[in-house]
């Protein structure tokens, strides 16, 4: 059965003190509440190592915001998928809109990514969507289709059991829009149908395929309620514990 997850994603926000002291008060949210779904924090590398030993990964997962397309050498700057794992955390996001679209990359460098995280046992939360343009022009389902099969559809069905996907429409990023519940339905159900074309039916109906773009504690619920939405990735919400918590507790 696949899980209900609810991930936050901190982007480029919080000072290492600041973001221990948020991962440390939703590690005791989490611990007091027992929540229906897995939670999990996705945070700057430099808190990583800290966080890890701040909180009870058992119960909140830990993970990078992305890792470099190399295993080691002479990257300056990089962060190897095996440092991350190194820190005790157990996922990456991949593929975000915002490396997509500011740090440009493309379906290549992502299965390079893909192929690293999985190699050192991350599990990543996979991001597709399309902007608004494609939206309004009707080919937003050739887009998602395009990046889930250039980006995953070299693995194996076994490999790709370890992928968690993201569906984020880019219009709803930060923007306080929100894709109606059956825009994400809708978009959910096909990822699903293209993930049975390939995989298989019981491969597709165990991939977790979760809702991002402005969710928040008041749209959460309706959100989550429908049966191809299996959880949230929160950028804005997820800074603040009792919003981040608030979304938890839609489940
Ligand atoms: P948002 O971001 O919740 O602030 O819209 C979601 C994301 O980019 O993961």
């Amino acid at each position: 059965m696949r899980k209900n997850i609810v991930a936050g994603n901190w982007k480029m926000n919080t000072t290492v003190p600041e973001g221990l002291e948020l991962a440390k008060e939703v590690n005791a949210a989490v611990a007091a509440a027992t929540p229906k779904c897995d939670v999990i924090i996705c945070v700057p590398f430099t808190h990583l190592v800290p966080v890890a030993q701040a909180i009870d990964t058992n119960k909140l997962g830990l993970g990078a915001e992305n890792c470099a397309d190399h295993a080691k050498g002479a990257y300056t700057g990089e962060v190897s998928a095996s440092m991350v794992a190194s820190t005790g955390a157990g996922y990456v996001i991949l593929g975000h809109s915002e490396r997509r679209q500011y740090y440009g990359e493309t379906s290549e460098t992502l299965r390079e990514k893909v192929a690293l995280a999985l190699q050192n046992n991350l599990k990543p939360i996979f991001c597709i969507g399309e902007v608004l343009e494609e939206r309004e022009n009707g080919t937003y389902n050739d887009v998602v289709r395009k990046q889930v099969e250039e980006g995953l559809f070299n693995l194996s069905a076994e490999e790709f059991g370890n992928i968690v996907l993201a569906y984020e429409p880019v219009w709803a990023i930060g923007t306080g829009k929100t894709a109606t519940a059956e825009q994400a339905e809708d978009m959910h159900a096909f990822i699903r149908s293209v993930i049975a074309e390939k995989y298989g039916k019981e491969v597709a109906d165990n991939t977790s395929i979760l809702y991002g773009g402005s969710c928040k504690p008041s749209n959460a619920a309706e959100l989550f309620a429908k049966p191809d939405v299996d959880g949230g990735l929160i950028g804005g919400a997820s800074l603040k514990c009792e919003d981040f918590m608030g979304i938890v507790s839609a489940f």
